[in-house]
C-alpha cells in the first residue's frame, strides 16, 4: 500500500500565450477548475497506476473540498483520512500555463496549513500496512516531520518530494530514504550551484552526507539523475511535445512509489516513472492528465505514435 501525506488544492487554471512578468497583464484564453494539490495528485496518480492508496490531508468544509474528495474517491483513493477543517477554506492554486507547456503556480494553502502532527496520531494503523509513504512540502513542516517519523517507526520507505522548495533541517534529511528535488529545489536545499551535471552531482552528494539515502534529481526534459553513495546514473527523458507540465513531478513521484512498493529495483522504478511523467505532460491539467496503468503498459506503442505525429 502507498500512503500519501500532503495537500489538496483546487487548481484555477488559465491558459495564456506566455506567463506574465511582474506588473504585466496578459490576455489569456480558456479557464478551467481542475482537482490538484501535490499530495492529492500523487495519491490520484498512485491509485490510477494500480496501487492501493490512502491519502492523509485536509480540506475546508466547502464545495471545493467536497469536489476534491469526490475526485480522489472516484479514482479509488482511500479518503477516510482526509479531514474537513472548520473556519478555513479549501486550498486553491492559481495557475497560468503558457503555450510552451510551462506554468507558474501560486498556492493559497487554506486548510492544508491546518494539518497538524496531532491529526496523524490516530492514523498509525494505516502506516503499519503501508510499504511506501510519499510526502511533499505544501503542508506544515512539523506535520511533514511527524509523518516521516511515523513512517520510519513502521519501516515504511519514505519519499520526500521537496516542493515547493524550502530549507530543511538535518532531522528531516535523516528520515528520508529517497529525496526527489528538481534542480532549483536541490540548489536551495544544498546551498550549492546546480547549473551543470557535475555541480548537481556534488550538491546531491552533499545531501547524502546529511543522511538522505538516495536522491533522484528531476531535470524536466533532460531526464533525471539517480545518486547514491558511490553511484550516479543519468536517466534520459522521452522526447514528447509538452502541452502542460502541471503534475508531471507528482506523477513521477507516484510512479516511483508504486513501483518500489511492488518490490521493483530502483532502476526499473525510475524507468517506469519517466514514462509516466512523459505521458502526463502531453495532457492538460493536474489530475486530468494522470495516466492509467493500462495506458502506461502500452507506452512503447503510444510513444511511437507520438513521434510520428510530431514529424
Ligand atoms: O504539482 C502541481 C500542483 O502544485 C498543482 O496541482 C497545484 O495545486 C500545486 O499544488
Amino acid at each position: 500500500m502507498v500512503i500519501v501525506v500532503g495537500s489538496l488544492n483546487m487548481d484555477l487554471v488559465v491558459r495564456a500565450p506566455k506567463i506574465p512578468r511582474p506588473g504585466e497583464t496578459v490576455l489569456g484564453s480558456d479557464f478551467k477548475q481542475v482537482p490538484g494539490g501535490k499530495g492529492a495528485n500523487q495519491a490520484d496518480a498512485a491509485s490510477k497506476l494500480g496501487a492501493e492508496t490512502a491519502m492523509l490531508g485536509a480540506v475546508g468544509k466547502d464545495s471545493m473540498g467536497d469536489q476534491l474528495i469526490q475526485a480522489l474517491k472516484k479514482d479509488g483513493v482511500n479518503v477516510e483520512m482526509v479531514l474537513k477543517k472548520e473556519n478555513l477554506p479549501t486550498g486553491v492554486a492559481a495557475i497560468v500555463v503558457e503555450d510552451s507547456g510551462n506554468n507558474a503556480i501560486t498556492v493559497a494553502p487554506g486548510a492544508n496549513s491546518a494539518l497538524t502532527p496531532d491529526d496523524l496520531s490516530g492514523m498509525e494503523k494505516v502506516f503499519e500496512k503501508a510499504k511506501v509513504m510519499l510526502v511533499q512540502l505544501e503542508t506544515p513542516i512539523d506535520t511533514v516531520k511527524a509523518s516521516l517519523r511515523m513512517a520510519r517507526k513502521n519501516n515504511v520507505t519514505t519519499i520526500l518530494n521537496p516542493a515547493p522548495a524550502t530549507e530543511l533541517d538535518d532531522e528531516i534529511f535523516s528520515l528520508v530514504d529517497i529525496l526527489t528535488p528538481n534542480e532549483t529545489e536541490l540548489e536551495l536545499l544544498s546551498g550549492m550551484e546546480t547549473d551543470s551535471i557535475e555541480k548537481i552531482e556534488a550538491a546531491g552528494k552533499h545531501l547524502l552526507k546529511k543522511g538522505v539515502s538516495k536522491l533522484i534529481i528531476t531535470l524536466g526534459s533532460q531526464g533525471s539523475i539517480h545518486i547514491e553513495k558511490d553511484f550516479v546514473k543519468l536517466h534520459p527523458a522521452y522526447s514528447v511535445k509538452a502541452v502542460d507540465t502541471t503534475a508531471a513531478g507528482d506523477s513521477f513521484n507516484a510512479a516511483l512509489a508504486v513501483s518500489l512498493a511492488k518490490g521493483e529495483p530502483m532502476e526499473n522504478a525510475i524507468t517506469f516513472a519517466t514514462k509516466v511523467g512523459a505521458m502526463t505532460v502531453t495532457k492538460h491539467g493536474a489530475q486530468t492528465s494522470l495516466p492509467l496503468m493500462g495506458e502506461v503498459l502500452e507506452f512503447d506503442a503510444w510513444y511511437e505514435k507520438m513521434k510520428v505525429e510530431e514529424r
